[in-house]
C-alpha cells in the first residue's frame, strides 16, 4: 500500500514538474486554450480565454488566510497609475507600468531581472484621457507583446526584453490615439485596439501575425466618410445608423480594453467604446443608433467577419462605453445549459447573452441607473427615461462617465456561481456645451459636465432613489448572473477601487485607501486585510512556485480618477507586493512627502481676465489638474510653491516639466493666456480655506 502511495505521489510530483517546466518558449494555442490546466501559472490577461480570473489554487484558503504575510515587494520607481495584471510562468513575472514600461521579475524572490522601456515621447501623455497607464502583456512562443501608449505594438524576447519586431498600428491615421490595453493572442494572431474617443478618433482594432508582426485583418468599429467607400461590408450597414458628418470628429467606438475568445467556435468578442464627441446631437444631429458604438461584437477569428453584434446603448451620448471586461461562462439558465458572454458596462446594466447567436438572455441594473427604465428583452433595446438626453438643460444622470463599472477587472467563481464586480454608485450632470469647436488635441465631448450627486434631477423625483441622492460610493458586488440579482455587496467610501481576483472560495480586492482585502466569496465576510498606504487600482493575481502559493498586487495609484484625487496621505511610488502564508518580507519604507501649503498671494488681474483664464483652465488643464482638493498623482495647482508660480511660462509654454509628463502648450496658448490661467489659479486659491 505504502508503495502505491509512494508511486502515486511520485507521479503527482512528475506531473507538477511537467506544468512547472512550462515557459514562455512553449506557450502555444493549445496551452492558452487550456490555461486552466496550468493553475500554478497566469498565462493571459484574464487568466484564461474566458477571462474569469478564477484560480483553483487552494494552499491559501479561508482557514489560513489570517497568516497571509508579505513575501516580497519591489519598488518600480514610478509615479503614475499601475493598472497591469502581471503574467507568471516558470517562476517569472512579467508586468507593465506607466509609460508602457515592462518589468520581468523573479516571482519567488522579487528580484528585478530586466526592464524594457519603449521610450514613449512624454508629449504623447496629453493624448491619454485617463493617465499614461498600461494594463498588461500577452505571451506566446517565446515572445511578450506590448501595446505602447504611442500606438506601437511591440514583440519582445521574453528571456531578455529585446525587441523582435515593432509595428506602428496607427500608420496613415491621424488623431490622439493611445494604447493602454493588454494585447491578447488568439489563433496565432495578436489583437490590439486603442483609445482616444474623448479627443475625436475613429475606433478600430487589428489582428497581427504573432510571429512576423504582419497585419492580418482590421475591423473599423464606425464608418468613415461614405464618399471614400467602406473598408468592409459591415460598415455600409453601420453607416445607415448615422447622420450628419460624423467622420469629421472620428465618431469614436474605440476598443481599448476587452477581447475574449471562444476557441471552439473560433469567435472573438470585442467591446467597443463611446461616441466621439460624446454628445450625439453634435456627431449625428439627425439621431440614429450609431453602430457599432458601445457594442459587443462577435467576429470570426480568421477573417474578421462580423457574426453578430449587440449594442448596449443605442445612440450613445453619456460616455457609456461597452469596453468593460467581457467574460465567457457556461450557465444553467431555465434548465438549459447556455454558453454565455457577460458584461457589466458603464451604463449600469448587467448583460447576459448567448455567445453563439447574440440573443439577449437578461439585462438588469447592477447599480442605480436613471437614463433607462429597463431593457426590453423582446427588442433588446433600453427604454430610455424622458429626461435622459439632456438636450437643453443640465440633468443629473446615473451612472456618470466613470461608469457603474469601468475597466477594473471582474471575476466569476464557478463554485459560488457569482460574478464579482468592482462597481460604483455615482452620477454626473450632463448638459450641452453652449459652443462646440473641434480641437484635435483637446477633449471634444460637446458636453458640459458638472460633478453630480447634487440631487438635481430635472424634477423626475420618482426615479431617483432617495438613499442615493447626494452620495457617491464604491461597492464590491457579488452578482448572480442566472437570477440577475445582487447576492451581497460591500460598500466602500471611495469610488475608484481595484479589480478583483477569485481564488478558491475567496475574493481579493484593493481599494482607494490602500487596503488590500480578502472576502468570503459566498457571503462577503471580510477575512483578511492589509493597508499598503497607496490607493490600489490594478487587480491582484495568484500563482504557485515549488509548492508555495503567492498572491500578488501591483500598487500604483492613478487612472482617470486618480490623476486629480487621492484618499491616502501620500502617493508612494509604484510597488508590487507579493504575499504568502507566513511570509517574512519587510515592508518598504518611503520618504515622507513634504507638507505643502496653499498659495496665498493675490492677483491684480481683472475679473474678466480671471474668468477667461478659468475657461482656458477648463479646456486645457482640468483634464489633469484639480484645484482645491489636494490633487492626485497630478498636483493641485493651488498648492504650488512661489517658485513654480514664477516659472509658469517655462512650465506651460517652454515644456521644462515635459520629462515629468507636463505637456507644453506653446502651440495653443500665448503668454497673456498663461497669465490669465495663473490669475485664475491664484484667485481660486484665495477663495479656498488655507
Ligand atoms: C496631460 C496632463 C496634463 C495637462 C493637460 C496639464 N498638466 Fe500640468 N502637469 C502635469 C504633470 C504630469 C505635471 C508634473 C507632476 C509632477 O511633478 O510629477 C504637471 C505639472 C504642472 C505644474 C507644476 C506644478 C508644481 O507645483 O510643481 C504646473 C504649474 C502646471 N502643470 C500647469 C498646468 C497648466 C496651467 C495646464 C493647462 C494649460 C496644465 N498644467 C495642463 C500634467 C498635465
Amino acid at each position: 500500500m505504502k508503495n502505491i502511495i509512494f508511486i502515486l505521489s511520485l507521479f503527482l510530483l512528475v506531473s507538477c514538474e511537467q506544468s512547472f517546466s512550462l515557459s514562455v518558449q512553449n506557450i502555444n494555442d493549445e496551452i492558452l486554450e487550456n490555461a486552466n490546466d496550468y493553475q500554478g501559472d497566469w498565462l493571459t490577461y484574464g487568466k484564461n480565454y474566458s477571462e474569469n480570473r478564477h484560480s483553483e489554487l487552494n494552499l491559501i484558503n479561508k482557514e489560513n488566510v489570517e497568516d497571509l504575510e508579505l513575501a516580497w515587494s519591489l519598488n518600480l520607481n514610478t509615479k503614475r497609475g499601475i493598472e497591469s495584471t502581471p503574467l507568471v510562468v516558470n517562476g517569472i513575472m512579467y508586468l507593465t507600468g506607466p509609460w508602457s514600461l515592462v518589468y520581468s521579475v523573479d516571482a519567488k524572490s522579487g528580484e528585478l531581472l530586466w526592464t524594457y522601456n519603449p521610450n514613449v515621447s512624454k508629449s504623447h501623455g496629453e493624448m491619454a484621457c485617463c493617465d499614461v497607464v498600461n494594463r498588461g502583456l500577452a505571451m506566446y512562443k517565446g515572445k511578450l507583446y506590448l501595446g505602447a501608449l504611442d500606438g506601437r505594438l511591440i514583440a519582445l524576447n521574453a528571456s531578455n526584453g529585446q525587441v523582435i519586431w515593432e509595428k506602428n498600428t496607427l500608420v496613415g491615421l491621424e488623431g490622439s490615439y493611445t494604447i493602454t490595453g493588454a494585447p491578447r493572442v488568439f489563433d496565432g494572431k495578436v489583437f490590439i485596439g486603442n483609445g482616444g474617443a474623448e479627443y475625436g478618433v475613429r475606433g478600430f482594432f487589428s489582428a497581427y501575425n504573432a510571429e512576423t508582426g504582419e497585419l492580418d485583418w482590421r475591423f473599423y468599429t464606425v464608418p468613415g466618410n461614405p464618399e471614400n467607400g467602406f473598408e468592409h461590408p459591415e460598415l455600409e450597414e453601420a453607416a445607415k445608423t448615422w447622420t450628419g458628418e460624423w467622420w469629421k470628429y472620428g465618431g469614436g467606438g474605440t476598443a481599448w480594453d476587452s477581447f475574449v475568445y471562444d476557441a471552439k467556435e473560433k469567435l472573438i468578442y470585442v467591446g467597443t467604446g463611446n461616441g466621439s464627441p460624446w454628445n450625439r446631437e453634435i456627431r449625428s444631429p439627425g439621431g440614429g443608433d450609431n453602430l457599432y458604438l458601445s457594442s459587443i461584437l462577435a467576429l470570426d477569428v480568421k477573417t474578421g467577419q462580423l457574426k453578430w453584434h449587440y449594442q448596449t446603448t443605442p445612440g450613445e451620448t453619456w460616455d457609456y462605453t461597452a469596453v468593460q471586461p467581457l467574460m465567457l461562462a457556461d450557465l444553467q439558465i431555465k434548465g438549459k445549459n447556455r454558453k454565455v458572454i457577460m458584461q457589466a458596462p458603464k451604463n449600469g446594466f448587467f448583460y447576459v447573452l448567448d455567445r453563439l447567436t447574440g440573443e439577449l438572455i437578461s439585462a438588469e441594473k447592477f447599480v442605480y441607473a436613471n437614463w433607462a427604465e429597463k431593457v426590453d428583452l423582446e427588442t433588446g433595446r433600453p427604454v430610455e427615461t424622458s429626461f435622459a438626453r439632456h438636450i437643453n438643460e443640465n440633468v443629473e444622470i446615473y451612472p456618470g462617465p466613470f461608469g457603474g463599472h469601468n475597466w477594473q477587472a471582474m471575476a466569476y467563481n464557478p463554485n459560488s456561481g457569482l460574478v464579482y464586480i468592482p462597481a460604483r454608485e455615482m452620477s454626473m450632470q450632463y448638459g450641452k456645451e453652449s459652443t462646440f469647436e473641434f480641437e484635435p488635441k483637446q477633449w471634444n465631448t460637446g458636453t458640459e459636465l458638472v460633478p453630480g450627486a447634487s440631487g438635481k434631477n430635472n424634477g423626475n423625483e420618482i426615479l431617483l432613489d432617495s438613499i442615493l441622492k447626494g452620495e457617491s460610493y464604491g461597492k464590491l458586488l457579488a452578482w448572480d448572473p442566472v437570477k440577475s440579482v445582487e447576492v451581497w455587496s460591500h460598500k466602500q467610501d471611495n469610488v475608484w477601487n481595484s479589480g478583483v481576483l477569485s481564488v478558491n472560495n475567496m475574493i481579493f480586492q484593493g481599494d482607494a485607501e490602500g487596503n488590500f482585502v480578502a472576502f468570503d466569496a459566498f457571503n462577503g465576510d471580510q477575512l483578511w486585510s492589509k493597508n499598503l498606504n497607496t490607493g490600489i487600482i490594478a487587480p491582484p493575481m495568484t500563482y504557485m512556485i515549488e509548492g508555495e502559493q503567492y498572491i500578488s498586487i501591483p500598487v500604483g495609484w492613478g487612472g482617470v480618477y486618480g490623476n486629480g484625487n487621492k484618499h491616502t496621505e501620500q502617493i508612494n511610488p509604484g510597488t508590487i507586493y507579493t504575499f504568502k502564508i507566513n511570509g517574512q518580507g519587510k515592508y518598504p519604507e518611503f520618504e515622507k512627502a513634504l507638507k505643502k501649503s496653499r498659495i496665498t498671494f493675490n492677483t491684480s488681474m481683472s475679473m474678466d481676465d480671471i474668468l477667461h483664464g478659468g475657461q482656458m483652465f477648463s479646456i486645457y488643464c482640468s483634464q489633469c489638474h484639480n484645484l482645491g482638493n489636494g490633487g492626485g498623482t497630478i498636483p493641485d495647482l493651488t498648492y504650488s510653491t512661489e517658485t513654480v508660480f514664477d516659472m509658469y511660462d517655462n512650465i506651460v509654454l517652454k515644456g521644462v516639466f515635459l520629462p515629468k509628463g507636463m505637456p507644453s502648450f506653446k502651440d495653443r496658448l500665448s503668454e497673456k493666456d498663461v497669465e490669465k490661467i495663473k490669475a485664475y489659479v491664484l484667485h481660486t486659491a484665495s477663495t479656498l480655506e488655507p
